[in-house]
């Protein structure tokens, strides 16, 4: 994968994924304190960039202003950009393969690396320097896993994406699944690049189960629920449950009447009944052109906030200093309330069942059940 170098102001124009570091005025030096940030922003995890950009614009023009008690802007932020070196942190990272390249160098360099969106368990444990604030693919799967079966779904076909985050989801859906009494008769994946889920849909016709269970990374839930209708399957009888990476809100108000019931098990959906995100829903509506923001952008929005609250801490300092004000940081997001657990320093948070529903004459994932502060799955071997 090609990245270039940018600017903030660049970003939109940027035709390949993308690197670029912003500054903000330290508290005691002149130097300037700067946030690498590394990001998709074309193809299909184009709208993982294009979230996480927003949010991580929002966060910073709502409190950028006090980043180690210097009063920066956000446009001051955008001019001082720079991406080669002396960042204090490392932030972003949109597909696994991305975040595991990057891991060494953050523990070479002993750079605090936010992971804002790859989820695959294991990448945590690629870095001492890793700090996770999106999500992991266990801690939704097992969640799905134990809904289906206490809702008299016995046989299941699961169809995951073939690297990381899909081979997790399929392992921990398939495990709990099995704990409950339930079967997987098929375990299907389709390749990351340019998935066909022609040949895959006719397989699972063929087994007939109760459910077909999904994970797809997010920018392909669209494509994938088109071909689930065209091929008829939602007249099949044959129900449809994911992750909610599947029935992502950056796409799913153009899905169609295809989504209406999907149950989907997930940490954030923009329609989350709290005083905090409606807060978040209306700036982050407001500052794009009224675009709702999706889980990536509730993990950029986050990872902005553990960077920065961070920073406060060490008065601007980075390294392993950061790091530490990093770990055991507790607060209220606009998903609900979490943690950075200070042992794994992954997420941990309340994980929510979810039915597509219209909403106001929109589909929304409605949440209807929760589990309360998941710890990854994957960590406790
Ligand atoms: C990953 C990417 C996604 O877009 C997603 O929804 C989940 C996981 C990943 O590569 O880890």
């Amino acid at each position: 994968m090609t990245h270039k170098r940018n600017t903030l102001r660049g970003l939109a124009a940027a035709s390949l994924a993308l690197a670029f570091g912003f500054a903000a005025q330290h508290a005691a030096a002149a130097d300037p304190i700067k946030i690498g940030l590394i990001l998709p922003m074309t193809g299909q995890s184009a709208s993982t960039g294009r979230q996480i950009d927003a949010a991580v614009k929002l966060y910073l023009a709502q409190n950028g202003a006090s980043v180690a008690g210097r009063p920066d802007t956000t446009r001051r932020l955008a001019q001082e950009l720079v991406v080669n070196d002396k960042v204090v942190a490392l932030a972003g990272f949109g597909l696994t393969p991305l975040a595991l390249a990057t891991a060494p160098i953050a523990t070479q360099s002993k750079t605090p690396m936010v992971v804002m969106a790859a989820a695959t368990s294991a990448i945590t444990e690629a870095s001492p320097f890793i700090v996770r604030t999106s999500f992991t693919l266990p801690q939704a799967a097992v969640s799905i896993a134990e809904w289906a079966a206490k809702n008299k779904i016995k046989k299941v076909v699961t169809l995951v994406t073939d690297y990381g985050p899909g081979i997790d989801a399929e392992k921990y859906f398939s495990e709990r699944f099995a704990l409950n009494s339930g079967v997987v008769v098929e375990k299907l994946r389709t390749p990351l690049r340019s998935p066909d889920f022609a040949p895959v849909l006719q397989k699972v016709r063929d087994a007939n189960p109760e459910a077909l269970f999904v994970f797809l990374p997010s920018g392909q839930g669209a494509a994938f629920m088109k071909q689930f209708a065209e091929r008829g399957l939602d007249k099949s009888g044959i129900r449809l449950i994911a992750t909610g990476d599947v029935t992502d809100d950056d796409q799913l108000a153009d899905m169609g009447e295809v989504a209406m019931g999907v149950v989907t098990s997930h940490h954030y959906s923009a329609n989350h009944k709290s005083a905090v995100n409606q807060k978040f829903v209306d700036a982050f509506k407001k500052a794009n052109n009224g675009m709702r923001p999706n889980f990536m952008a509730v993990g950029g929005y986050d990872g902005m906030r553990v960077i920065v609250d961070g920073l406060k801490t060490t008065k601007g300092a980075g390294g392993e200093a950061l790091l530490n004000a990093m770990k055991g940081q507790v607060f209220e997001s606009p998903r609900g309330p979490v943690l950075i657990d200070a042992q794994t320093r992954d997420i941990v948070q309340d994980i929510y069942i979810r039915r597509v529903e219209k909403v106001d004459g929109q589909l929304y994932n409605v949440e209807f059940d929760v589990q309360k502060a998941v710890k990854d799955p994957g960590k406790a071997k």
